[in-house]
């Protein structure tokens, strides 16, 4: 039997005053997916995924997630839900330590969680932060201002920190935008480990990434549903092939 839908997006649609930039896009994910949405540049992508994670509302259409209307929720009520994102632009705070950063983040799902209220919590947020810097691979780091980690790193530490809420779905708008190959690799090999736990949904531009990655792809193209299924299936699919024509 197949797994439940998670996320369930019904013929979303936003406009930038007449400009239509996502058109009437309906598409579900299952539990468990570990699914891209690609598209040329342009296409739409980012604008689906913060429709999907409340950054801009939509101007018409439904986000359904676990059987409930999230279409319309306050930015802030995602975490609480079980939806993270990581965003194209890192996000960190880029003075305080990666450690810093990561309890940052823990405490803001203490004081929305009421959890850890008394001093005597603290030791479980530090060892909570070392343990979602050892997740994503920075244990060694944790010391040194985010500032001045490498950009992959940086990326990284962003994961870590959209992982204090315990998410159930995790989103990512090109999480190795501007990264040289062995940070694409180290990201990868995150995705890949990071999707045995729980549902990722990336956005990204690079095809080829997402093929060796993906058991799912969605196609946007001028804001509209171009083509999905599963990476043989969109390799060998005509219309996919002419918008990426000439595009690595
Ligand atoms: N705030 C905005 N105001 C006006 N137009 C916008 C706005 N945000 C996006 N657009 C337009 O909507 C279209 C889709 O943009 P979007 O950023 O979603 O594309 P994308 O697929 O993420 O592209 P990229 O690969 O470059 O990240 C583009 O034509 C873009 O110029
Ligand atoms: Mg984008």
């Amino acid at each position: 039997m197949s797994a439940p839908f998670l996320l369930d997006v019904r013929q979303i649609a936003r406009y930038y005053g007449s400009f239509r930039a996502l058109g009437e896009v309906s598409v579900s994910f299952r539990q468990g997916e570990l699914a891209a949405i690609i598209g040329p540049n342009g296409a739409g992508k980012s604008t689906f995924f913060n429709v999907i994670s409340g950054g801009v509302p939509a101007s018409s259409g439904q986000v359904i997630f676990k059987g409930e209307d999230i279409t319309h929720i306050a930015p802030h009520e995602y975490a609480r839900k079980g939806i993270a994102k990581s965003f194209q632009i890192t996000n960190v705070f880029k003075q305080l330590s990666a450690h810093e950063n990561v309890r940052v983040a823990l405490q803001m799902q203490a004081t929305r969680f009421q959890l850890w209220k008394s001093r005597d919590d603290y030791p479980h947020i530090i060892e909570a932060a070392n343990a979602l810097l050892e997740r994503v691979g920075l244990a060694d780091l944790r010391r040194k201002l985010a500032g001045d980690l490498a950009h992959g790193q940086q990326r990284s530490l962003e994961i870590a920190m959209a992982l204090a809420c315990k998410p159930e779905l995790l989103l990512m708008d090109e999480p190795t935008a501007g990264m040289s190959p062995e940070e694409t690799q180290t990201m990868v090999d995150l995705i890949r480990q990071l999707a045995t736990e729980r549902t990722v949904i990336l956005v990204e531009h690079k095809m080829k990434m997402v093929m060796g990655l993906c058991n799912r792809l969605i196609v946007l193209h001028h804001g509209e549903l171009l083509a999905e299924g599963n990476p043989d299936e969109i390799r060998g699919n005509p219309e996919v092939r002419r918008v990426y024509l000439g595009q690595h």
